[in-house]
């Protein structure tokens, strides 16, 4: 069965892509790979973005770009969402090149999300250097992770593990609020998903993982010491994939994680789990809720 393999690129609408500019770079350690008045697109490793930033009006997230291993799988996961009720528009060849892929088909998810599925993702002939030296965990497990707000979790459940083959990582009760962790490759989750009432819907964070504790230590430092980014979550570690890390906000108001030494998994063997706290220690919250 075709499934989605890994998170390929975010795509994120700011008024503000001099604040966006400093803060992934400064801080989270990313590269400019562009820059124009309307489009900031950002690498963390040898693809030729993976965080692009385009100016418009609305604050957040606007689509999420997920990899699937070739035309046959995009042509098989697209009837799939057809058969499922999901009206699936097969982009052109020239949205595809803009958007640095190879092949392009895009739905829209129950809560309104624009979804976009490709193979062939460019590589860049210039290697990637990080203003902080940051060295992020990409390859199969993709650009890192996202955790989005929702609606009503059992289209989400539905959409991701039925139809995009995702499995089951574990859940954690955040008090009677369910989150449910999905994965697509040895990454512990590419996509997690609660039902928070009262809450603005959408992804509420991204989360970057590099290989070094003291590139997250620094970027910790800056937050604390220069004001870098309002701080939203302090240093801790997760119950469920290990992750030590800190949140902020960024500047379209939804969280970045920035950690390491998150668990990989091994689908032949992981048992899904269930968890009654979000961490072991830390990660107290700075920011009202
Ligand atoms: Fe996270």
């Amino acid at each position: 069965m075709a499934e989605v393999r890994s998170l390929g690129y975010v795509i994120v609408s700011s008024g503000d892509l001099d604040a966006w500019q400093t803060f992934a770079t400064d801080l989270l350690g990313l590269q400019v790979a562009e820059r124009t008045a309307d489009r900031l697109r950002l690498r963390n490793d040898d693809k030729i973005y993976r965080l692009e930033v385009v100016r418009g009006e609305a604050e957040g997230v606007t689509v999420l770009g997920w990899e699937v291993n070739g035309k046959a799988a995009l042509e098989e996961l697209a009837l799939r969402l057809e058969d499922d009720g999901y009206i699936v528009t097969r982009e052109t060849t020239q949205t595809a090149r803009d958007r640095g892929v190879s092949e392009l088909a895009s739905f829209i998810d129950p809560d309104g999300m624009r979804i976009e599925l490709f193979y062939g993702q460019m590589v860049d002939k210039s290697r990637f250097i990080s203003p902080t030296g940051a060295v992020f965990l990409t390859g199969d497990g993709g650009l890192g992770h996202v955790f989005q707000l929702v609606n009503d979790e059992e289209p989400f459940r539905h959409l991701y593990l039925d139809v995009l083959g995702f499995k089951l990582s574990d859940f954690i009760d955040f008090g009677p609020i369910q989150g449910t962790f999905t994965h697509c490759n040895p990454r512990h989750h590419s996509f997690a998903f609660a039902p928070v009432p009262n809450a603005p819907k959408g992804v509420g964070h991204i989360m970057f993982e590099v290989d070094d504790i003291d590139i997250v230590g620094r970027a910790y430092d800056k937050v604390l010491k220069e004001k870098a980014a309002p701080l939203a979550l302090s240093f801790g570690r997760h119950s469920n994939d290990q992750m030590l890390s800190f949140y902020v906000n960024s500047p379209s108001g939804f969280q970045i994680e920035y950690g390491t030494g998150g668990v990989l998994i091994d689908d032949e063997t992981w048992m899904p789990r269930r968890y009654d706290v979000p961490g072991f220690w830390g990660h107290e919250r700075q920011l009202p809720a």
